[in-house]
């Protein structure tokens, strides 16, 4: 087997093939099989981590442990009601200490990242001078989840940046001092700790530094960060963050937002429900601070402790590893995808430091959602296509037609991204083997033959298709 440090010491431009890298962590689902249109089965190659990536194989077996004990959380004087109320509790410690919290920082859980900035635009406060909604500061290349909530109830200014990450920098101090200097400040800067389209960031330290300087909070979206690189709200003096379980190998529908007490004390409570309040009368209601204000129906115990799991677990490994790992699948993405006639990869910074795995790409001549469609039938490569819900960026950029995303994580095998590059080398030369039209807005195979599991949904975007229905994946024989 190969290692990591060989991998990472090889030339910027000529990196190593990672056919022999293994994955840091284990995850379930590894070893899944699907099936091709030439009828062969295998090995699903999930490179897709930055929408959904798998469950860790630790917190599958943590879920499997407490499910027994499971039980209503802070409504019960059950003993399993106390252990329950217990665990959530637990998981909510394990998760703010992964993130660095501070001593006085609240931690809500929630569903997912725009959950969680959605709850926080809630909480930013009127501009104490002229009582208008705060205004906020936020970049376009952001995820739709970091930018439509500050177009609600705050006063968003988006701003488009340079072609570079000093000038972008340069700009967001620029406004920053605008608002001062016209005595309409902002609250807060909004900004992706990395990019959900070509994992690039900012520095996080100029951010912080530029927005305090200007009285302005930081809010970091973490979604594609806190999975692949460690993150501390103590040492970076990042005000709030928000991340996705279902991103950090922890996917039963749990998110996280952590920050500072004061404006999530004083917010508007998220959900109006039970739990959330002290007291209820017909004419007013008393509402909790704390975490409970914002986290009112019956909390995700679940959730929340399938996200400690996951927290627990990726600090169990070298932070050098992981991203010694991701970076030599990274280069290697990059660089075979550049070396193929046709083939683009989408930047927004050239001078982007650390970003994490997530490469996007072009390839002239073929639709996004065709390359997605082929590398799925003919290779069993899990992709996403379209504008990765980040529509104002790629409009920028050029690419309003969509791309290609592919990203990895702690569980990917280098042999699925040299599957990867071999694939699209393989389209760039040969074209589709299979036939592909478009049903329904999607690109599907022309009469699929491949199987549907039952009940999955799935069958409506195999219209086309003359179809066996009962053969589940994840039990198809092992034939290659
Ligand atoms: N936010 C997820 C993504 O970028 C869904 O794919």
């Amino acid at each position: 087997m190969s290692t990591l440090t060989e991998t990472a010491t090889c030339p910027a431009t000529e990196p190593a093939p990672v056919h022999d890298v293994a994955p840091v962590l284990p995850v379930v689902g590894g070893d899944t099989l699907v099936p091709l249109v030439d009828g062969r089965r295998v090995r699903y190659a999930n490179l897709d981590v930055a929408a959904s990536a798998p469950a860790l194989e630790a917190v599958a077996d943590r879920v499997t442990q407490v499910l027994p004990l499971y039980a209503s959380v802070h409504r019960g004087a059950g003993y399993l009601s106390q252990v329950s109320t217990a665990l959530y509790e637990t998981a909510r410690r394990t998760i703010g200490a992964f993130v660095g919290a501070r001593d006085d920082d609240l931690l809500i859980v929630t569903r997912h990242t725009t959950d969680s900035l959605n709850l926080l635009a809630g909480c930013v406060p009127a501009d104490p001078g002229t009582g208008e909604p705060g205004r906020v500061l936020v970049l376009d290349v952001e995820h739709h989840a970091n930018l439509l909530p500050w177009q609600r109830g705050t006063e968003a200014t988006v701003l488009s940046g340079g072609p570079s990450v000093a000038a972008t920098v340069a700009e967001l101090r620029d406004e920053l001092r605008a608002g001062v200097a016209e005595a309409r400040p902002y609250a807060l800067v909004a900004v992706t700790g990395a990019s959900n389209v070509t994992g690039e960031a900012l520095p996080v330290a100029e951010i912080v530094a530029a927005a305090h300087d200007a009285g302005a909070r930081v809010v970091l979206d973490g979604a594609q960060l806190v999975p692949h690189r460690r993150f501390s709200l103590e040492d970076t003096g990042v005000d709030y963050l928000a991340f996705s379980g279902h991103k950090t190998y922890a996917p039963f529908g749990a998110g996280v937002l952590v920050g500072r007490r004061d404006w999530l004390d004083a917010g508007t409570p998220y959900l109006a429900g039970g739990g959330a309040v002290r007291r209820v009368r017909t004419t007013s209601t008393d509402w909790h601070e704390g975490p409970a204000r914002h986290e009112a129906g019956s909390p995700n115990v679940i959730g929340a402790v399938a996200l400690a799991a996951a927290c627990e677990e990726l600090a169990s490994v070298e932070e050098s590893d992981v991203r010694a790992h991701e970076d030599a699948l990274r280069r290697r993405l990059v660089a075979g995808l550049e070396a193929l006639d046709r083939v683009e990869v989408v930047r927004v910074w050239e001078d982007a430091a650390d970003p994490v795995g997530v490469v996007t790409f072009t390839v002239a001549g073929y639709d996004p959602g065709l390359v997605a469609a082929y590398l799925s039938a003919e290779h069993g490569i899990g992709v996403r296509d379209g504008r990765f819900c980040a529509h104002p960026l790629l409009g920028r950029l050029g690419f309003d037609a969509g791309a290609v995303r592919a990203s990895v994580g702690v569980g990917t095998a280098g042999e699925e991204v040299e599957r990867l590059v071999a694939a699209v080398a393989h389209l760039v030369a040969d074209g589709p083997e299979a036939r592909y039209g478009v049903v329904d807005g999607l690109w599907v195979v022309v009469d699929d033959p491949r199987p549907v599991p039952a009940g999955s949904g799935l069958d409506g975007l195999l219209a086309t298709a003359a179809l066996g229905t009962d053969e589940a994946f994840g039990c198809l024989p092992d034939d290659v």
